[in-house]
C-alpha cells in the first residue's frame, strides 16, 4: 500500500487530498498545526507540524518509505507591502510557503528516495512571473520562491529517481479561495492527483497546472 504525507491537512484542499488518498487505499500520514474534526475521523495518522516553525520542520521524521510528499499548507499573508507590520508578515508567508516545505522535503528525502517516490509542493498561479499582475506581493513572491527552490530541489534529487514538481490547483472553494471561486476541492484535487499519477522523470522540475498543462515561470 502506497503512502502518502500531506501537510495543511485539517482542512481546505489538504484534508480532500488525505480523503481522496484514503479513499483509494493508500496509507496517509496528515500533519496540521491543529487537527480538526473532519481530519480525526479520516482514519489518517495525525501528527502536528507547524509550518511556521522551521526547526520543527527541519527536525521531522517518519519511519519507513513515501511514496509522496504533498507540501500543501499555505498562507495568503498581508495585500501591502509597505509597513514594517506588512514585512513581518511577509516573512512569516515566505517560511511557511516555501522556505518549510522546502525543509521537509530535505528532512523526508531517504524516505522518498526509498520509493523513487515524488515531492509536490501545492504552488499557485499567482506565482508565475510570466504571467503576473498587481498586488499581493507576498503571496506572489513566496510562491515563485517555491517554484524555484522546488526546481532546485528536482535537480538535485533526480540522480535519486524522485520526481519533484509544483502544481498550480485553480481558483477553488476554501477559506483562501472564497466562496466565488469556480472549482470545488474535490475536483480540483481529482485533477492534482491524477497528474501526479501521470508525471514522469522528463517532467520533474516543471510546474504545472491540474490539467497537467505545463505553466510559465
Ligand atoms: N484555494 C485556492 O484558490 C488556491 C489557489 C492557488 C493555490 N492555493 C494553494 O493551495 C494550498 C491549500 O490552500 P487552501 O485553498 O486549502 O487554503 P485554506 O483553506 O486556507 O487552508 C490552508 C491550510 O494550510 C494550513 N496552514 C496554514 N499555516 C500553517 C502553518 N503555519 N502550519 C501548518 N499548517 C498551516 C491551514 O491550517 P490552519 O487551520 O492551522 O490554519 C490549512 O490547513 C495553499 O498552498 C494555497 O496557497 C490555493
Amino acid at each position: 500500500m502506497p503512502t502518502a504525507l500531506i501537510t495543511g491537512a485539517n482542512r481546505g484542499l489538504g484534508l480532500e487530498f488525505v480523503r481522496q488518498y484514503q479513499a483509494d487505499g493508500w496509507e496517509v500520514i496528515a500533519t496540521a498545526r491543529r487537527s480538526s474534526p473532519e481530519l480525526d475521523a479520516s482514519g489518517a495518522m495525525v501528527r502536528q507540524l507547524d509550518m511556521s516553525d522551521p526547526e520543527a520542520v527541519a527536525n521531522f521524521q517518519t519511519d519507513g518509505p513515501l511514496d509522496l510528499l504533498i507540501a500543501n499548507a499555505g498562507i495568503y499573508g498581508p495585500a501591502e507591502a509597505r509597513s514594517a507590520d506588512d514585512g513581518r508578515a511577509w516573512q512569516e508567508v515566505l517560511t511557511v510557503n516555501c522556505i518549510a516545505p522546502t525543509l521537509l522535503a530535505r528532512a523526508l528525502l531517504r524516505n522518498v528516495a526509498a520509493t523513487k517516490g515524488k515531492l509536490i509542493a501545492v504552488s499557485s498561479r499567482m506565482g508565475s512571473i510570466a504571467d503576473s499582475s498587481t498586488g499581493s506581493i507576498a503571496y506572489r513572491s513566496s510562491k515563485a520562491a517555491l517554484n524555484m527552490a522546488w526546481h532546485v530541489l528536482a535537480l538535485e534529487t533526480k540522480a535519486d529517481g524522485i520526481i519533484a514538481a509544483t502544481l498550480n490547483p485553480g481558483w477553488v472553494k476554501t477559506d483562501m479561495g472564497g466562496s466565488g471561486a469556480p472549482l470545488s476541492p474535490p475536483d480540483s484535487v481529482a485533477g492534482m492527483r491524477e497528474v501526479i499519477a501521470k508525471l514522469t522523470p522528463a517532467q520533474s522540475g516543471g510546474f504545472y497546472d491540474r490539467t497537467g498543462d505545463a505553466l510559465p515561470w
